[in-house]
Protein backbone atom coordinates (compact mmCIF):
# COMPACT_ATOMS: atom_id res chain seq x y z
CA UNK A 1 0.00 0.00 0.00
CA UNK A 2 2.51 2.42 0.75
CA UNK A 3 4.50 1.32 -1.97
CA UNK A 4 2.02 1.84 -4.19
CA UNK A 5 2.32 5.78 -2.83
CA UNK A 6 6.07 6.07 -3.06
CA UNK A 7 5.76 4.98 -6.83
CA UNK A 8 3.23 6.99 -7.76
CA UNK A 9 5.16 9.67 -6.14
CA UNK A 10 8.25 9.11 -8.24
CA UNK A 11 6.40 8.43 -11.61
CA UNK A 12 4.36 11.50 -11.25
CA UNK A 13 7.59 13.39 -10.24
CA UNK A 14 9.98 11.44 -13.47
CA UNK A 15 7.01 12.47 -15.50
CA UNK A 16 6.71 15.89 -14.87
CA UNK A 17 10.22 17.24 -13.74
CA UNK A 18 12.64 19.24 -15.47
CA UNK A 19 15.93 19.20 -13.53
CA UNK A 20 18.23 22.45 -12.50
CA UNK A 21 21.93 21.33 -14.49
CA UNK A 22 23.75 19.38 -11.72
CA UNK A 23 26.49 21.09 -10.31
CA UNK A 24 29.96 19.42 -11.33
CA UNK A 25 30.38 16.40 -9.19
CA UNK A 26 27.13 15.81 -8.70
CA UNK A 27 25.55 12.64 -10.55
CA UNK A 28 22.99 13.05 -12.74
CA UNK A 29 19.41 12.72 -11.56
CA UNK A 30 17.91 10.20 -14.55
CA UNK A 31 14.52 12.12 -15.44
CA UNK A 32 12.85 9.24 -17.30
CA UNK A 33 13.72 5.85 -16.69
CA UNK A 34 14.76 3.62 -20.08
CA UNK A 35 12.06 0.97 -20.44
CA UNK A 36 14.74 -1.64 -19.65
CA UNK A 37 15.44 0.02 -16.40
CA UNK A 38 12.13 0.02 -14.82
CA UNK A 39 12.30 -3.58 -14.12
CA UNK A 40 15.40 -3.17 -11.85
CA UNK A 41 14.03 -0.14 -10.14
CA UNK A 42 11.52 -1.61 -9.12
CA UNK A 43 13.63 -4.40 -7.71
CA UNK A 44 15.56 -1.84 -6.22
CA UNK A 45 12.74 -0.10 -4.50
CA UNK A 46 10.98 -3.47 -3.72
CA UNK A 47 14.35 -4.18 -1.59
CA UNK A 48 13.84 -0.63 0.17
CA UNK A 49 10.42 -1.56 0.94
CA UNK A 50 11.76 -4.90 2.79
CA UNK A 51 14.22 -3.20 4.71
CA UNK A 52 11.70 -0.87 5.81
CA UNK A 53 9.03 -3.52 6.95
CA UNK A 54 11.65 -5.73 8.39
CA UNK A 55 13.41 -2.24 10.76
CA UNK A 56 9.98 -0.99 11.60
CA UNK A 57 8.43 -4.77 12.26
CA UNK A 58 11.97 -5.18 14.59
CA UNK A 59 11.21 -1.89 16.29
CA UNK A 60 7.81 -1.76 17.33
CA UNK A 61 8.19 -5.32 18.40
CA UNK A 62 10.73 -4.09 21.19
CA UNK A 63 8.95 -1.46 21.81
CA UNK A 64 5.89 -3.32 23.24
CA UNK A 65 8.04 -5.81 24.74
CA UNK A 66 11.31 -4.26 26.12
CA UNK A 67 10.31 -0.29 25.68
CA UNK A 68 12.31 2.11 24.48
CA UNK A 69 15.53 1.14 26.13
CA UNK A 70 15.28 -2.39 24.64
CA UNK A 71 14.09 -1.00 21.66
CA UNK A 72 17.67 0.95 21.50
CA UNK A 73 19.63 -2.01 22.06
CA UNK A 74 17.80 -4.36 19.63
CA UNK A 75 18.31 -1.30 16.99
CA UNK A 76 21.89 -1.01 17.83
CA UNK A 77 22.61 -4.85 17.92
CA UNK A 78 20.76 -6.06 14.81
CA UNK A 79 19.78 -2.70 12.42
CA UNK A 80 23.34 -3.25 10.36
CA UNK A 81 22.66 -7.01 10.41
CA UNK A 82 19.52 -6.55 9.21
CA UNK A 83 20.33 -4.58 6.47
CA UNK A 84 23.13 -6.90 5.32
CA UNK A 85 20.44 -9.92 5.30
CA UNK A 86 17.98 -8.00 3.38
CA UNK A 87 20.54 -6.96 0.51
CA UNK A 88 21.89 -10.49 0.67
CA UNK A 89 18.62 -11.79 -0.43
CA UNK A 90 17.58 -9.06 -2.67
CA UNK A 91 20.60 -9.31 -4.19
CA UNK A 92 20.51 -5.60 -4.16
CA UNK A 93 22.47 -3.26 -1.97
CA UNK A 94 20.54 -1.47 0.57
CA UNK A 95 20.76 0.80 3.45
CA UNK A 96 19.97 3.66 4.96
CA UNK A 97 21.60 6.91 5.67
CA UNK A 98 20.93 10.58 6.57
CA UNK A 99 23.01 14.30 7.22
CA UNK A 100 22.47 13.84 11.03
CA UNK A 101 23.73 10.57 11.92
CA UNK A 102 23.83 8.06 14.52
CA UNK A 103 25.93 5.45 13.59
CA UNK A 104 28.91 6.55 11.38
CA UNK A 105 28.23 3.48 9.61
CA UNK A 106 25.04 4.67 8.04
CA UNK A 107 27.45 7.48 5.84
CA UNK A 108 25.76 8.45 2.67
CA UNK A 109 28.00 7.12 -0.81
CA UNK A 110 29.46 9.95 -1.86
CA UNK A 111 27.26 9.84 -4.93
CA UNK A 112 24.39 10.06 -2.68
CA UNK A 113 25.53 13.06 -0.23
CA UNK A 114 24.90 16.03 -2.39
CA UNK A 115 21.13 15.39 -2.47
CA UNK A 116 21.00 14.20 1.68
CA UNK A 117 22.69 17.14 2.26
CA UNK A 118 20.15 19.18 0.00
CA UNK A 119 17.61 17.34 2.16
CA UNK A 120 18.51 19.01 5.84
CA UNK A 121 16.44 21.76 6.57
CA UNK A 122 13.45 20.21 3.92
CA UNK A 123 10.30 18.67 5.19
CA UNK A 124 9.63 15.49 4.05
CA UNK A 125 6.73 16.44 1.67
CA UNK A 126 9.29 18.84 -0.60
CA UNK A 127 11.67 15.80 -1.07
CA UNK A 128 11.19 13.56 -4.27
CA UNK A 129 12.83 10.30 -4.20
CA UNK A 130 14.74 9.94 -7.61
CA UNK A 131 16.97 8.02 -9.62
CA UNK A 132 20.69 8.69 -9.93
CA UNK A 133 22.82 7.39 -13.03
CA UNK A 134 25.60 5.90 -11.46
CA UNK A 135 27.40 4.30 -15.17
CA UNK A 136 26.56 0.59 -14.53
CA UNK A 137 24.26 0.83 -11.80
CA UNK A 138 21.33 3.10 -10.91
CA UNK A 139 20.87 4.31 -7.70
CA UNK A 140 17.98 5.20 -5.74
CA UNK A 141 16.99 7.50 -2.83
CA UNK A 142 14.13 7.61 -0.87
CA UNK A 143 13.40 10.38 2.12
CA UNK A 144 12.14 8.79 5.36
CA UNK A 145 9.45 11.24 7.26
CA UNK A 146 9.77 11.15 10.86
CA UNK A 147 7.12 10.33 12.36
CA UNK A 148 5.64 10.80 16.07
CA UNK A 149 6.55 6.87 16.66
CA UNK A 150 10.26 7.91 16.36
CA UNK A 151 10.43 11.12 18.42
CA UNK A 152 11.37 8.87 21.87
CA UNK A 153 14.39 8.34 20.04
CA UNK A 154 15.31 11.31 17.59
CA UNK A 155 13.37 13.89 18.89
CA UNK A 156 14.18 16.93 20.69
CA UNK A 157 17.50 16.12 23.34
CA UNK A 158 15.26 17.12 26.16
CA UNK A 159 12.01 15.18 25.66
CA UNK A 160 13.43 11.46 25.55
CA UNK A 161 13.35 9.44 28.65
CA UNK A 162 16.12 9.33 30.33
CA UNK A 163 16.40 5.65 29.91
CA UNK A 164 17.00 6.06 26.68
CA UNK A 165 19.32 9.00 26.66
CA UNK A 166 21.51 6.66 28.64
CA UNK A 167 21.45 3.83 26.14
CA UNK A 168 21.90 6.03 23.39
CA UNK A 169 25.02 7.51 24.96
CA UNK A 170 26.71 4.32 25.71
CA UNK A 171 25.93 3.19 22.37
CA UNK A 172 26.46 5.78 20.03
CA UNK A 173 28.87 8.57 21.76
CA UNK A 174 28.61 10.61 18.06
CA UNK A 175 25.01 10.49 18.14
CA UNK A 176 23.51 13.71 15.96
CA UNK A 177 20.61 11.94 15.42
CA UNK A 178 18.39 13.68 17.74
CA UNK A 179 16.21 17.44 17.44
CA UNK A 180 14.07 16.02 14.70
CA UNK A 181 10.45 16.90 14.58
CA UNK A 182 7.40 15.52 13.03
CA UNK A 183 7.57 15.71 8.79
CA UNK A 184 11.07 16.73 8.92
CA UNK A 185 13.49 14.18 6.67
CA UNK A 186 14.96 11.69 8.92
CA UNK A 187 17.25 10.51 6.80
CA UNK A 188 17.00 8.09 3.26
CA UNK A 189 16.61 4.82 2.40
CA UNK A 190 19.13 4.52 -0.74
CA UNK A 191 19.78 1.28 -3.44
CA UNK A 192 22.19 0.71 -5.76
CA UNK A 193 21.49 -1.83 -8.88
CA UNK A 194 23.68 -3.08 -11.51
CA UNK A 195 21.62 -2.15 -14.66
C1 LIG B 1 13.81 2.80 20.19
C2 LIG B 1 14.56 3.89 19.65
C3 LIG B 1 14.34 4.25 18.19
C4 LIG B 1 13.15 4.58 17.60
C5 LIG B 1 11.75 4.62 18.22
C6 LIG B 1 13.47 4.92 16.23
N1 LIG B 1 14.83 4.81 16.01
FE1 LIG B 1 15.83 5.27 14.30
N2 LIG B 1 17.55 4.64 15.13
C7 LIG B 1 17.68 4.14 16.40
C8 LIG B 1 19.02 3.60 16.56
C9 LIG B 1 19.59 2.96 17.81
C10 LIG B 1 19.67 3.78 15.32
C11 LIG B 1 21.08 3.36 14.93
C12 LIG B 1 20.99 1.99 14.25
C13 LIG B 1 22.32 1.49 13.75
O1 LIG B 1 23.22 1.32 14.58
O2 LIG B 1 22.43 1.25 12.53
C14 LIG B 1 18.72 4.43 14.44
C15 LIG B 1 19.00 4.79 13.15
C16 LIG B 1 18.10 5.35 12.27
C17 LIG B 1 18.40 5.72 10.90
C18 LIG B 1 19.72 5.50 10.16
C19 LIG B 1 20.59 6.72 10.06
C20 LIG B 1 21.43 6.99 11.30
O3 LIG B 1 21.21 8.06 11.88
O4 LIG B 1 22.28 6.16 11.68
C21 LIG B 1 17.26 6.23 10.38
C22 LIG B 1 17.07 6.78 8.96
C23 LIG B 1 16.24 6.16 11.41
N3 LIG B 1 16.80 5.63 12.56
C24 LIG B 1 14.93 6.55 11.24
C25 LIG B 1 13.93 6.30 12.18
C26 LIG B 1 12.52 6.54 11.93
C27 LIG B 1 11.95 7.10 10.64
C28 LIG B 1 11.85 6.16 13.06
C29 LIG B 1 10.35 6.15 13.28
C30 LIG B 1 9.59 5.29 12.37
C31 LIG B 1 12.84 5.70 14.01
N4 LIG B 1 14.09 5.80 13.45
C32 LIG B 1 12.54 5.28 15.29
C33 LIG B 1 16.73 4.17 17.39
C34 LIG B 1 15.38 4.40 17.18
Amino acid sequence: MKMEAWMTGALLFLGGCTKPPTASGTPKVVDSLPPELVGKAQAAEGAMQALQVRLFQRLTQELERGGPAGAVTVCRDEAQALTAEVAKEQGIEVGRTSYRLRNPKNAPRPWAEPFVTAAATRKSSEVKPLYVDLGDRLGLLRPIPMGGVCMTCHGAPDSLPPEVVRVLKEGYPEDRAVGFAPGDVRGFFWAEVRK
